[in-house]
C-alpha cells in the first residue's frame, strides 16, 4: 500500500510458466476445493488411495485423503528409483569449510535405508518421537526422512537453542531417542552440539540412547550403552541399504515441530503424512515455478517449518535438485553465497528478508565478483519485507528479471498460504494473494470484514490439506489458540494483522499475539519472560518488540529487581547472557531495562503494548483498562 507500483513478469516467465493464470483456478479451486486437491493429489503415488478427500466431520480437526495408504517416502524418494529421477542429484551439500557432497535419488535412498534399519536396530517403532539436533549436514536430511520411512516421528530442534530448550521438547515428546553430532561449522568455529545435548539428557528421564554424526573431530564425552557413533553403527552388519517403507495411513503423524506461542511453553505441531505431502509438493512447484532441471536452493535451517516443507519434503516429492550450505552467509567474506550460486548454477533462491537486508549492508560489489545469472526466480519467507530490501534483492540479485515470491505462512499451515504466482504482477513488500483454495479475509473482533486499506485481523475461513492436525496430545490448545476467537464462522486465526488493498493484495503487518519475530525466528515472551525470572534478582519481567533495520525486530525486556539488587550495567548483561543461556542465542535480548513496576491490566495481565508505546514515544492509546 505504501508502493502502488506492479512489477510485472517477462514474456519469457509467461510463457513458460507451470501456472499460466491466476483468478479462474482459484475461482475454481475454492468452488470446487476436494475435487482441486483430489486432483493435485493425483499427481502422488498412494499404497491405497483415499475414500473421502476432506473429512469435515470433527472441525477443526480435518482429515485430508482418509482411508488412503502412503507415506511421504513413497513420494519424496521411492517413486523417483523407478524414473531417471534415480540418477538426477538429489542433494548439493557444501559445508562451510568448503568441502562438498552430493547424493543422487540412489544415493540418498541408500542413506535413508541404512539411517532406517540402524533406528529399528535401536529400537525405534512406528509412533515414537525421535529428537534431531544437528547441524546443516545431509545427515540431518538423512535421519529426518529415516524416521518418517519407518513410521516414527521426528521432531527436530533447532541448534541454536540451548540445552534446557533442547530438554523442555524432549520430555514434552517423551522421546527416548536424540540425534545430533559431534559439533558444526559456523563463522569459521566450531559449534558444540553434543555437549548442549548431554546436558539436555541429564534433564531427561525418557531418554535412552544418543545417535552422533562425528563432523568436526570435536573431543567429546560418550556414555557407554548410551552413546553411539553413527559411523560404527553404519559398520554392523544390520545397517543395510534396503529397508522396506512402513505404509501408513493418511492422516498418521509425520512429526512434530515446537513452536512459540502466546503462552507457556512451546507447543508441538503435528503434521501428517498425506495432507502435507500434497500441500507441500504442489505449493512448491506452481509458486517456484519448479522445472525437473532447477537447482532449487531454500537458505533456511532444516529446524524450522520452512526447511521441512521447502528443503526436505517438497523438493524432494518434486524429484528436485535441492541445494544446502551448512554456515553463515558471509563466511569468509561476504560474497559465499554468491559465489556459491555461480559454482552450482543454482536457479532458485528462497530467503529471509533478515538475510537479504544483512547481505544489502555489504554492498553490491560482493554479488557483482560473482555470474549469478543462473538465477530465474526469487523467494522471501518469515517476516514482512520492506520495500527497500525487496527492491535491491529485485535488481542486485534478480538482474531486475527474476520474481520475487514472498511467501506468507506458519508453522501451523504446513506450506505457502498467501503467495504470488510468477505471472502474478508483483507489488514490492505485498504477498499479493491467496495460494489455490484458500479463503481469507481482515476482519474485526467480531468477524466483520474491515474496509479497504484498514487493518484488521487475518483469518483463514477454509481448511486446506497442510493444515496441522492439532498440537501433540493437547487438542484443547489447539482449539483455544487457534479456534476460539471465531468459533461460530469456523475460521482459523492467524495471529497476523494485515490489511489488503483495492486490489485484493494482503500486506501483512505482524503478529498481534506474544510471539516475537526476530531475525524471522519465533519466539514467544513467555519463553523470554520465564528465562528472565529464573534469575534470582528478578520479580517479574515483560518482553516486547522493537522494530529494528536488519532483524525486522529486536527483543527489549524490562525488569523490576528484588529490593536487595540493584540496577547496573553489568547485571543487564548478566542478565542477556542469563537468557541465552537459558534458551539459546537466538533469543538475546538486546536490551533489559530496569524499571520499578509493569503497567498491568485490573486483571492482572502486562500491558506490553503500553510499554513498547513508552519505548517509542508513541501514543499510549486507550489506557480504561490500566490499573493504577
Ligand atoms: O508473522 C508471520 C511471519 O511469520 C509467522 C509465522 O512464523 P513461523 O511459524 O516461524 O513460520 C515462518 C516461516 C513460514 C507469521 O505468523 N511471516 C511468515 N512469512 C511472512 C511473514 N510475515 C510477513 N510476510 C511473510 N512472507
Amino acid at each position: 500500500m505504501e508502493d502502488e507500483e506492479f512489477y510485472y513478469p517477462s514474456q519469457d516467465i509467461i510463457d513458460h510458466a507451470n501456472v499460466k493464470e491466476y483468478d479462474d483456478l482459484y475461482k475454481y479451486s475454492v468452488e470446487h476445493r476436494e475435487e482441486f486437491w483430489a486432483e493435485q493429489a493425483e499427481n502422488l503415488n498412494w499404497y491405497k488411495k483415499w475414500d473421502n478427500v476432506l473429512d469435515k466431520s470433527n472441525p477443526p480437526f480435518f482429515k485430508w485423503f482418509e482411508g488412503a495408504k502412503t507415506n511421504i517416502i513413497l513420494n519424496a524418494i521411492d517413486r523417483h528409483l523407478l524414473t531417471p529421477t534415480r540418477n538426477k542429484l538429489a542433494i548439493i551439500w557444501e559445508g562451510e569449510p568448503g568441502d562438498l557432497r552430493t547424493f543422487s535419488y540412489h544415493a540418498l535412498n541408500r542413506e535413508v535405508c541404512q539411517f532406517a534399519n540402524i533406528l529399528k536396530s535401536m529400537g525405534v517403532k512406528k509412533g515414537d518421537v525421535v529428537t534431531i539436533y544437528m547441524p546443516q549436514i545431509p545427515e540431518q536430511i538423512f535421519a529426518m526422512l529415516a524416521c518418517a520411512k519407518i513410521g516414527a516421528a521426528h521432531s527436530v530442534v533447532y541448534g541454536g537453542f540451548s540445552s534446557e530448550a533442547l530438554a523442555d521438547r524432549i520430555n514434552d515428546a517423551n522421546s527416548k531417542v536424540v540425534i545430533t553430532a559431534d559439533g558444526g561449522y559456523r563463522r569459521g568455529k566450531v559449534i558444540e552440539l553434543k555437549g548442549i545435548v548431554n546436558k539436555a539428557m541429564e534433564l531427561s528421564p525418557t531418554m535412552e540412547i544418543c545417535i552422533t554424526v562425528k563432523r568436526t573431530g570435536l573431543d567429546v564425552y560418550m556414555e557407554n550403552d548410551r552413546d553411539y557413533w553413527y559411523h560404527d553403527l553404519k559398520a554392523l552388519p544390520n545397517a543395510s541399504h534396503k529397508c522396506e517403507t512402513e505404509q501408513m495411513d493418511s492422516n498418521d503423524m509425520l512429526f512434530l515441530l515446537y513452536t512459540s506461542g502466546s503462552t507457556g511453553k512451546p507447543k508441538a505441531l503435528v503434521h501428517t503424512h498425506g495432507g502435507y505431502s500434497v500441500y507441500t509438493s504442489t505449493t512448491h512447484k506452481m509458486v517456484f515455478d519448479l522445472k525437473p532441471e532447477d537447482r532449487f536452493w531454500c537458505a533456511a535451517d532444516p529446524g524450522w517449518i520452512t526447511g521441512h516443507s521447502y528443503i526436505v519434503y517438497g523438493p524432494l516429492i518434486n524429484g528436485s535438485t535441492i541445494f544446502m550450505y551448512e554456515g553463515a552467509p558471509n563466511h569468509p567474506y561476504p560474497d559465499r553465497w554468491w559465489k556459491m550460486i555461480d559454482k552450482y548454477g543454482i536457479n532458485i533462491l528462497y530467503t529471509s528478508p533478515t538475510a537479504i537486508r544483512g547481505l544489502m549492508r555489504f554492498g553490491e560489489s560482493w554479488p557483482a565478483r560473482h555470474d549469478i545469472s543462473s538465477l530465474r526466480m526469487l523467494g522471501s519467507v518469515g517476516e514482512p519485507i520492506n520495500p527497500e530490501a525487496w527492491k535491491w534483492y529485485h535488481r542486485v540479485i534478480g538482474n531486475d528479471k527474476c520474481p520475487i515470491m514472498d511467501t506468507w505462512w506458519q508453522t501451523e499451515t504446513g506450506g505457502f498460504m498467501i503467495s504470488p504466482l510468477p505471472v502474478t504482477p508483483l507489488k514490492p513488500g505485498s504477498a499479493t494473494k491467496p495460494f489455490f483454495g484458500n479463503e481469507m479475509a481482515v476482519v474485526d473482533d467480531n468477524g466483520n470484514e474491515v474496509n479497504v486499506g484498514e487493518e484488521g485481523l487475518l483469518v483463514i475461513k477454509s481448511p486446506w490439506p497442510g493444515l496441522a492436525a492439532g498440537v501433540y496430545r493437547d487438542p484443547e490448545r489447539f482449539i483455544e489458540t487457534y479456534w476460539k476467537k471465531y468459533q461460530k464462522q469456523g475460521w482459523y486465526l492467524t495471529g497476523d494483522s494485515a490489511k489488503k488493498d483495492e486490489d485484493g493484495y494482503y500486506w501483512i503487518i505482524g503478529r498481534t499475539d506474544d510471539v516475537i519475530k526476530v531475525s524471522g525466528y519465533r519466539l514467544g515472551t513467555a519463553e523470554i519472560e520465564s528465562a528472565m525470572i529464573s534469575h534470582p534478582a528478578i520479580v517479574e519481567s515483560a518482553a516486547i518488540a522493537i522494530p529494528h533495520a536488519l532483524k525486522g525486530n529486536a527483543i527489549h525486556v524490562f525488569a523490576v529487581l528484588y529490593k536487595d539488587y540493584h540496577a547496573s550495567h553489568e547485571l543487564e548483561m548478566e542478565l542477556i547472557n542469563h537468557v541465552v543461556l537459558h534458551l539459546g542465542p537466538i533469543a538475546r535480548p538486546d536490551e533489559v531495562k530496569f524499571i520499578d513496576s509493569l503497567p498491568k491490566t485490573r486483571s492482572g495481565k502486562i500491558m506490553r503494548r503500553l510499554l513498547k508505546a513508552r519505548l517509542l514515544g508513541l501514543p499510549e492509546g486507550d489506557l480504561s483498562t490500566l490499573e493504577e
